[in-house]
């Protein structure tokens, strides 16, 4: 059949998701797969009706594409796509929700409050300092900022709002950052995220060569296997299904907590779930298939 993948959209993400689904592109061509890029816009239904496509890859990253709102729009087209429906799609968008449901879960994720107006501002500062101010609904570490003090927090709260209506302060874990990415019901080898930066940044993801990607993860072996339990658990309550990724932080007494889930995670081919899958044995084109196969049932 004839794929469509989805990429590009309006969102803050956009010229991430236009990286990843050229990647994925490539991978399903070179497999002699019948796909073309679809840059996302008011018509997108009637494209892929007009165009005979058979079914949609969802290489859109952040608000629109990732958060259940294209995942609804095809299925009012009854058009097959990859990766979670509409409420895990929903769920991963929202950092706030996320942690709710593991708090009821009994899953471990670090204290926040939720900031709606400035009022909330002293709730975020009893937490205690420093804080991790961030959107929300975004990804790709936009608008986040750690907070040293309380001074801070304001003028922290207000970058944040640029992106989002919601602002998330969160308390600071200090320790080391993991992501596990999850292929169908595996979770994959975890990777360790080393940045000289204050955390995982923008910057740090996509343009410095300062990040060290690690995996194995030097974690011994049962810790490593209790984080992707953990990872597997926070993905699968939300909902979310197919593939993603798991975020973490271990602190420095070795208890992990989690940050976030993102259910269409960066496919550039420097991306996490790339290397996590090549560390599994899967190269690129192998793995994009297999989350093709996503949308088959
Ligand atoms: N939000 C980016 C694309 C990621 O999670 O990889
Ligand atoms: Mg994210």
């Amino acid at each position: 059949g004839k794929v469509a993948v989805l990429l590009g959209g309006r969102a803050a993400e956009r010229e991430i998701s236009l990286k990843s689904g050229a990647a994925v592109l490539t991978a399903l061509c070179r497999q002699g797969i019948d796909a073309h890029a679809l840059d996302v816009d008011e018509q997108i239904l009637s494209r892929l009706q007009a165009g005979g496509f058979d079914r949609a890859f969802i290489a859109l990253h952040g608000r629109g594409g990732e958060d259940g709102r294209i995942q609804g729009a095809l299925e009012t087209i009854a058009m097959p796509y990859t990766g979670s429906g509409v409420m895990g799609s929903a769920l991963g968008m929202d950092k706030y929700r996320c942690k709710l449901l593991w708090t009821g879960y009994g899953l471990p994720t670090p204290e926040s409050v939720l900031l709606r107006g400035g009022e909330d501002l002293d709730a975020a500062a009893a937490l205690g300092f420093p804080l991790m101010v961030k959107p929300v609904h975004e990804g790709s570490s936009l608008g986040m900022a750690r907070v040293a003090d309380a001074s801070a927090l304001r003028a922290a709260w207000e970058s944040a709002r640029a992106y989002d209506a919601l602002v998330l302060a969160e308390r600071w874990i200090d320790g080391a950052e993991y992501t596990c990415a999850i292929l169908g019901t595996t979770a994959l080898p975890v990777i360790r995220l080393e940045t000289p930066h204050v955390f995982y940044d923008f910057e740090a993801k996509y343009q410095a060569d300062s990040t060290r990607y690690l995996c194995p993860c030097g974690l011994p072996p049962t810790a490593e296997a209790r984080l992707r339990e953990l990872a597997l658990a926070a993905f699968h309550v939300t909902g979310a299904e197919g593939w993603g990724r798991v975020d973490l932080m271990v602190d420095h007494a070795g208890i992990p907590f989690l940050l976030e889930i993102n259910t269409v995670p960066g496919m550039t081919d420097h991306s996490l779930v790339p290397m996590a899958a090549r560390a599994a044995g899967l190269d690129f084109e192998t793995l994009v298939w297999r989350i093709l196969e996503t949308s088959f049932d």
